[in-house]
């Protein structure tokens, strides 16, 4: 079996689908169950007996010994982690903890898991950690994208916190050999997509009549990517990348903030449109800037096309159509994920802007 961590949150949860959909080996699933954790992302695997959850702390060193010992897992891919820029700049303590201190406690597990196995396990074990672009820093409009060799330059908490969890997976394949992948991946979107973030927050906020609130001028640009070929490129570095390489992942997919609002804006007009005939585009707002804003991110996928032989099979106009479909059909997902926590998260953030 393969270990999953964070597998209940945005990402993970599309892995774990996808892969129990793709595969016969079962998945033991590691999930703290934050605020960003939804075991409702995972009810089509209710009864499933290659599915094996736990709710639990990648930094829970007794714990992780005993799940490794007891599962006997054959790979780790590490999801978990917190991920919204937003609340790192407003509280980065927990993006520290998690990060860093638990995938430092991660590794430490795995390393003493990995040395006792047979020299056979030994060889084929794998660690992947997932890891994002924002480490990287920002880009000029006329930079090339980011290549693997491009320096560490991250702007954020979070994006600080994820650049020194890459660092000590580095270190633990340079200095004990621990075969170790990592994936720097683009921004992703679609389905399970907690609506704190960008995409599935417009989209929310368009349905309920709310403001959608844009950072600043709006031309900040990030380079998005379908999840579930994010998925698939996991897939294939976890099966075929070589040991100790960092693989970037994307869509070859960059665009302006606001054309992605009025992208929305236009697909709910024509999926969803609003009872007064109005356009959703006149609920855009400009909002004050994220304090540090990295003003373009950009993936070269070249050298994942080039070892790997992986390309995304979404284009961005039949992905993003997907997911509007998906959130519009998902209404009791969206309802349940907008609990307390969330709406003071929204308060924290905007302040008197979303009322
Ligand atoms: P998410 O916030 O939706 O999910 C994170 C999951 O990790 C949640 O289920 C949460 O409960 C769990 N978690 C948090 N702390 C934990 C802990 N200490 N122990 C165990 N579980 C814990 O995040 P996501 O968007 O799905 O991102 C997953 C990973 O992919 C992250 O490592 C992120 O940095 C990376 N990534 C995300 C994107 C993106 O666009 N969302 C892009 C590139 C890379
Ligand atoms: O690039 C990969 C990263 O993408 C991942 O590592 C992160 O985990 C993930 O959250 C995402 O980070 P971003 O900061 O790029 O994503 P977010 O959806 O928060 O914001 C996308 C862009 O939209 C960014 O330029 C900020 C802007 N924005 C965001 C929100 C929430 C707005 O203009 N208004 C908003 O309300």
């Amino acid at each position: 079996m393969i270990l999953v961590t964070g597998g209940a949150g945005f990402i993970g949860a599309n892995f774990v689908l996808d892969w129990l959909a793709e595969n016969e080996e079962p998945v033991l699933n590691l999930d703290k169950l934050t605020y960003a954790g939804n075991l409702e992302n995972l009810a089509a695997l209710a009864g499933n007996p290659r599915h094996i959850f736990i709710q639990g702390d990648i930094g829970d060193a007794a714990l992780l010994e005993k799940l490794l010992t007891t599962h006997q897992p054959r790979a780790v891919v590490n999801f978990a982690a917190e991920s919204h820029v937003d609340r790192s700049i407003h509280g980065p303590e927990d993006f520290i903890q998690t990060n860093i201190v638990g995938t430092f406690r991660l590794l430490e597990a795995v390393r003493g898991y990995w040395s006792r196995l047979d020299d056979a396990a030994r060889a084929t074990f794998r660690f992947l950690h997932v890891s994002t672009d924002e480490v990287y820093g920002s880009l000029t409009a006329e930079a090339a994208p980011f290549a693997e060799s491009h320096r560490y330059e991250p702007n954020s908490p979070y994006s600080a916190s994820k650049a020194a969890s890459d660092h000590l997976v580095r270190a633990y394949h340079h200095t004990y050999g621990l075969p170790v992948l990592t994936t720097n991946c683009s921004n992703n979107y679609g389905p399970y997509h907690f609506p704190e973030k960008l995409i599935p927050l417009m989209i929310v906020n368009a349905l309920a009549g709310k403001p959608l609130p844009v950072y600043g001028d709006g031309m900040q640009v990030r380079d998005w990517l379908y999840v579930k070929d994010h998925c698939s490129a996991i897939r294939r570095v976890l099966a075929a990348g070589r040991l100790g390489e960092t693989y970037n992942v994307g869509g070859w997919n960059e665009k302006p903030n606001i054309e992605i609002v009025h992208t929305l804006c236009d697909l709910l007009d024509e999926m969803r449109p609003r009872d007064d005939g109005q356009p959703y585009r006149t609920q855009i707002i400009h909002v004050a800037d994220r304090p540090g804003h990295d003003r373009r991110y950009a993936i070269d996928a070249r050298k994942i096309e080039r070892e790997l032989g992986w390309r995304p099979a979404e284009t961005f106009e039949s992905g993003i159509r997907k997911t509007v479909r998906w959130y519009l059909d998902n209404q009791d997902w969206v309802a349940n994920v907008q609990s307390g926590a969330y709406r003071t998260w929204l308060q924290t953030n905007y302040g008197e802007a979303l009322k």
